[in-house]
């Protein structure tokens, strides 16, 4: 019989050895999935007496209905929030996918479209993101909700699950209009590198009008990880509109800039210069006509992987999984790395929208994959969706056109409704036991 209170932590070995708890959460989703299910049908108004017409409606037009019943499922009950300094034992470094999360003072964090920045000197994590702790409204019926902008938040942690907020580490421009981060602007997706040629904290984010016409980067920069940083400039990349967007640096210091562009048909890769303070000339266009955003880099065993998402607003869709052996390219969509017992959360990233994979130091073939599950009804009530991903080996079938196997490994991410990093691996980020 399977514990089904039992919480699900790696072992210390590597994927094979991991199968089996895998499995038994999977037992326990399912069975979470199947009260999860209420009929998908929607019926019309029937004033005439034509029989009954019903529409099938998918797993993210109910997500995004504020009155359905799966409400309570897709935003957990505050009452449930995972609060660090006050949790009962059992639930200690444990994940919750979905339900609210606070730091060290208690309150939700807030630090969407974020990402992390190890410093190893200190062994400390900062997690960027967008504070939307405000009032979501719209401009008009139809366009799409937004909250003002606050800044950017910047939390840190030395074990990735109990954080304390370091305050708005870029705050909005409240007075003058033409400023980037003028109030009623737009302002998303920071990601944060380190310069060890100058020393400097570099943030790149995205910034826009409230319309999203600008479709630009902005810069700033800052001499310590907690800010606070001074904003530089903004411009489109490459003369290209740039709206969702990553940064990645490679292990011999070179980054790239990594953005969707040309109405997000397509996304775009550049070279950051020395400085990370502007870009080279030399950019790709890659997944033509895909239409994906959200893009989330990461490399393993010296090739790099991508995850991004459709392009839906604050609706979820499917993720897709990409692999490179350089980072300019070609890149192979491998497919959709959702695992789960459930078609709907697969097909909906988990209700989320990725937004970066962070590598665990001291661990191999494990990442972190970091989600928002978007409350477009209140964007300060967002959620996290984070998630083990993990590198599986070698694909075992060959390619189709020459036989011969490929070099990428299978990317999954793997749903839990609770869960925990390796007890192997120590709280200040450094495996023990070796
Ligand atoms: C999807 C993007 O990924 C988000 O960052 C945000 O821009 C929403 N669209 C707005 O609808």
């Amino acid at each position: 019989m399977v514990d089904r209170e039992a919480p699900f932590q790696f072992p210390i070995a590597g994927v094979v050895a991991r199968r089996l708890p895998l499995y038994s959460e999977f037992e326990e989703f399912e069975e979470k999935a199947a009260e999860f299910r209420s009929p998908r049908t929607k019926r019309r108004r029937n004033p005439s007496n034509r029989p009954h017409r019903t529409r099938n409606i998918s797993a993210a037009e109910d997500f995004v209905n504020p009155s359905s019943l799966k409400r309570p499922l897709y935003f957990p009950d505050k009452a449930l929030a995972v609060n660090p300094l006050q949790c009962p034992d059992v639930d200690r470094y444990h994940f919750y996918p979905g339900r609210e999360w606070r730091d060290t003072d208690g309150k939700p964090i807030q630090a969407h479209g974020g990402g992390i920045l190890f410093v190893p000197e200190t062994k400390t994590f900062y997690w960027y993101g967008e504070n939307k702790d405000g009032r979501t409204y719209r401009l008009q019926k139809r366009s799409v909700a937004r909250v003002d902008v606050i800044g950017i938040s910047c939390y840190s942690s030395k074990d990735l699950w109990i954080w304390k907020n370091e305050g708005i580490v870029l705050g909005a421009e409240k007075v003058n209009k033409s400023h980037d981060l003028y109030v009623s602007n737009v302002l998303e997706r920071p990601k944060v590198i380190f310069n060890d040629k100058t020393k400097q904290y570099v943030m790149w984010m995205h910034v826009d009008t409230a319309n999203y016409s600008k479709a630009s980067v902005g810069l700033a920069i800052s001499p310590t990880p907690v800010g606070p940083f001074t904003y530089l400039y903004s411009g489109r990349p490459h003369a290209y509109e740039s709206r969702d967007m990553t940064l990645f640096k490679d292990d011999d210091g070179e980054a790239y800039l990594v953005y969707s562009s040309v109405d997000n048909s397509e996304l775009h890769i550049g070279v950051l210069t020395d400085d990370y303070l502007n870009l080279e000339r030399k950019m790709r266009s890659i997944m033509v006509g895909m239409h994906r955003e959200a893009p989330a880099v990461f490399k393993h065993r010296g090739m790099y992987y991508m995850i991004t998402s459709g392009c839906t607003g604050w609706a979820p869709n499917a993720a897709l999984a990409h692999s490179a052996e350089s980072m300019l390219g070609p890149w192979v969509t491998l497919g959709n790395p959702c695992m789960g017992g459930n078609e709907d959360f697969r097909q909906t990233t988990f209700f989320s929208q990725g937004t970066f994979v962070l590598p665990l130091p001291g661990l191999q073939d494990l990442f972190l994959f970091m989600a928002d599950r978007w409350n477009s009804h209140d964007l300060k009530d967002s959620r996290y969706v984070w998630l083990p991903l993990t590198m599986d080996g070698p694909v075992d079938e060959p390619l189709e056109d020459d036989f011969e196997f490929p070099l990428w490994s299978r990317v999954s991410i793997h749903w839990h409704r609770r869960w925990r990093l390796p007890l192997s691996w120590n709280l200040s980020g450094v495996r023990v036991n070796e």
